[in-house]
C-alpha cells in the first residue's frame, strides 16, 4: 500500500467509525459508507452495496447512476465476489466473464465481501472509468472498511 492509500484508508477508516457509533442499522451505515467513499476517492463513477439475500444479491445504497437490482450468484463480478467468498479486482471489467454493465462508462471494478459472523452479508462495489484504477493496495484498504461495517452493524433484520 503507497502511503498516500495509507493516508486516504486510515481516514476513512476513522470517519466510518465515527459515523457509525451507536448506530448498529446497517442501512444508515451502508449509506454513509457510500457516499464516503464517493467523496474521498478520485476515478469513481459508482460505489454502493449488493445485499446478499440468501438466494441472490439485491441492490442496496449506492453513489452514481441507477443501477441493476438483482444479481444472481453466477453472473458478474458482484456475483464472482459472493459465490467465491473472495474480493474480485478487476482491472478490465470488458475482459471479464459474465461482467454486467450497469453503467457503460465502467472500466474497471473492485468488489469486496462484507462478512458478518462468518457469512457474506453484502457486497461493496466499486466502479471506475479508469482502467486498472484499482490495485492490491485499495483491495486491501476496502477490505479493513468492509470488516469495520460488517462487524459493528446487526445484520439480522436487513431484508
Ligand atoms: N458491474 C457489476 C454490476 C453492478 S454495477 O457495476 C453497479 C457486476 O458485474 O457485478
Amino acid at each position: 500500500m503507497t502511503e498516500a492509500q495509507q493516508a486516504l484508508y486510515t481516514q476513512m477508516k476513522q470517519e466510518l467509525a465515527a459515523l457509525m457509533e451507536n448506530v448498529p442499522e446497517p442501512l444508515p451505515n451502508m449509506a454513509n459508507l457510500s457516499a464516503l467513499i464517493y467523496q474521498h476517492m478520485d476515478r469513481l463513477n459508482w460505489a454502493g452495496f449488493y445485499i446478499n439475500t440468501g438466494s441472490e444479491l439485491l441492490l442496496g445504497p449506492f453513489q452514481g447512476k441507477p443501477a441493476c437490482i438483482r444479481i444472481p450468484y453466477e453472473r458478474g463480478v458482484c456475483g464472482a465476489a459472493a459465490k467465491e467468498n473472495r474480493t474480485q479486482l478487476v482491472p478490465d471489467v470488458h475482459l471479464f466473464p459474465g461482467h454486467i454493465a450497469c453503467d457503460g462508462a465502467s472500466n474497471s471494478e473492485l468488489v469486496v465481501p462484507v462478512r458478518a459472523g462468518g457469512r457474506i452479508v453484502a457486497v461493496l462495489d466499486l466502479d471506475s472509468p479508469e482502467k486498472e484504477r484499482f490495485d492490491q493496495g485499495d483491495a486491501e484498504g476496502m477490505e479493513e472498511v468492509a470488516r469495520i461495517l460488517g462487524e459493528n452493524c446487526d445484520w439480522t433484520s436487513l431484508i
